[in-house]
C-alpha cells in the first residue's frame, strides 16, 4: 500500500483535529501562545527553567530523569550553547544531593598551571603565592555534585590524577602528603567529540570510558525547531521585564525568519539576538529588521535560505525521514522522533508536497507553486 492511500484509510476525524489544531498553532496570536507557554507545565516539563516541547529535549530530559537518582557520572555532550550547563543543573536538582553544594569547575577558562590546584585544593606555602590553605573544588563538592565543564580541555598530565580520582575517590592537597576522601557525584560536559580526541591521543582512553557511564547527547537547536517560537517567548518576556518594558506580540512573520535560520551558536545566539530585539523595540511589538534577519541567515554554515515557516519544516520533516529510511511507524518511525500521530505525520507529509521517489532512495522536494 503506497503512503497516500495509508493517508487515506486512516480517521478522518483525527485528521481534521490535527488540522485544525495544527493551523491554530500557526496562526495562534502571540499573546495566546505567550500564555500558553508560560502557564503550561508541559512546557517545561518540571525542569525550570527549561524550554521546550521537543521530541529531540524531551528524550533527553528523559534521560536526565533517569541518571539524576542515581550517583553514575553523567558525560553531556553536545554543540556549544545548547544548554548542557542547564542539563547538568537540572541532574543536580532533580538527585538526593540537591540541598548539598553544586560545584563548577570549568577546564578551559582556568590556566593550567592553576587547574590542578583548583581541583585538589593546596595547603599553605605549596606553591609561590600559595599564602593560605585552599579546599579545593572535590573537596567542596563533598555529598554534592562537582560538574566539570569543557573537560575535553584538561590537560593530560592531569587527566591521570582525575582518573584516579573518579575510581578511587582520593585525592592529596597539593603540598600535602595526607590522602583525604571525597564523597562526589560528577557530571562532566564537553563540546569536543572525546572518542576523537582519543583516538588522537588527546584525551585518555580509561578517563573517557571512566566518564562515559552515563552519556547525554544535547541535540542542537536546528534539530529542534519547534521549540524556537517557545524559546523566542520565553526570552523576550525575560528581557522586556528587566529592562522595564512590555513587549506582547511577535509578528508571524518573524517568528518564521527566526526558525528559518540554523542557529550555529544554538540557544545562546537565540537568546543574545532576542536580547538586542527588545533593546531596539520601541512599543508592544517585538521589531526585528529585514536586515538583522538577513545577516543571521547568510551565517549559517550548511543551511539553505528558508524563506518560510513551511520550507524550514519541510527541511525538518525530509531529515526526520531520511533518518528513519522512511519509515513512518514504530518505535523507531518519523512519527515517533516527530512527537506526531502517524496520520498527522501523512497529512503533513502530503500539505507539504514530500513525495518519496521511485526507488525509495532519495527524496525530491516537490515545491509546491506559491500564490
Ligand atoms: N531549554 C532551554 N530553555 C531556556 N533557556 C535555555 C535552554 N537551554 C539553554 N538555555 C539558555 O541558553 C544559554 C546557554 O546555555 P548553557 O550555558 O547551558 O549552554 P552550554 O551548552 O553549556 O554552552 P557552552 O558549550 O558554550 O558552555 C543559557 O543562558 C541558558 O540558560
Ligand atoms: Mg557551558
Amino acid at each position: 500500500m503506497s503512503w497516500e492511500s495509508a493517508f487515506l484509510s486512516e480517521g478522518q476525524n483525527d485528521l481534521e483535529t490535527c488540522l485544525t489544531k495544527r493551523e491554530y498553532e500557526a496562526d495562534i496570536s502571540t499573546r495566546a501562545m505567550e500564555r500558553r507557554a508560560t502557564s503550561s507545565k508541559g512546557v517545561s516539563n518540571g525542569f525550570e527553567n527549561m524550554v521546550g516541547v521537543s521530541s529531540a529535549l524531551r528524550a533527553v530530559l528523559d534521560l536526565v530523569r533517569i541518571v539524576a537518582p542515581t550517583n553514575s557520572t553523567a558525560l553531556i555532550e553536545g554543540e556549544t550553547g545548547t544548554g548542557k550547563e542547564l542539563i547538568a543543573r537540572a541532574i543536580h536538582q532533580h538527585s538526593s544531593r540537591r540541598d548539598r553544594s553544586f560545584v563548577k569547575l570549568n577546564c578551559a577558562a582556568i590556566p593550567l598551571g592553576l587547574l590542578e590546584s583548583e581541583l585538589f585544593g593546596h595547603e599553605r606555602g605549596a606553591f609561590t603565592g600559595a599564602v593560605t590553605r585552599e579546599v579545593g573544588r572535590f573537596e567542596a563538592a563533598d555529598r554534592g555534585t562537582l560538574f566539570l565543564d569543557e573537560i575535553g580541555d584538561i590537560p593530560l598530565e592531569l587527566q591521570a590524577k582525575l582518573l584516579r580520582l573518579l575510581q578511587e575517590g582520593e585525592f592529596e592537597r597539593l603540598g600535602s602528603t595526607q590522602t583525604l576522601r571525597a564523597d562526589v557525584r560528577l557530571v562532566a560536559a564537553t563540546n569536543h567529540d572525546l572518542t576523537d580526541m582519543v583516538s588522537k591521543k588527546q584525551f585518555r582512553g580509561d578517563l573517557y570510558y571512566r566518564l562515559n557511564v552515563f552519556p547525554i547527547a544535547v541535540p542542537p537547536l536546528r534539530d529542534r525547531l519547534e521549540d524556537i517560537p517557545l524559546l523566542v517567548e520565553h526570552f523576550v518576556k525575560i528581557f522586556a521585564k528587566r529592562m522595564g518594558k512590555q513587549i506582547d506580540e511577535i509578528p508571524t512573520k518573524v517568528r518564521g525568519d527566526l526558525v528559518g535560520h540554523s542557529w550555529p551558536g544554538n540557544i545562546r545566539e537565540l537568546q543574545n539576538f532576542i536580547e538586542r530585539a527588545v533593546i531596539l523595540s520601541r512599543g508592544h511589538v517585538l521589531q526585528v529588521s529585514s536586515r538583522d534577519v538577513r545577516s543571521l541567515i547568510s551565517v549559517g554554515p550548511n543551511f539553505d535560505r528558508c524563506q518560510t515557516m513551511e520550507d524550514a519544516e519541510r527541511k525538518h520533516f525530509l531529515a526526520t525521514l531520511k533518518q528513519t529510511k522512511w519509515v513512518i511507524a514504530g518505535p523507531r518511525g518519523a512519527a515517533k522522533s516527530l512527537g506526531m500521530k502517524r496520520s498527522t505525520v501523512y497529512f503533513r507529509m502530503k500539505k507539504l508536497g514530500i513525495v518519496r521517489s521511485f526507488d525509495g532512495t532519495h527524496s525530491p522536494l516537490q515545491q509546491r507553486k506559491r500564490p
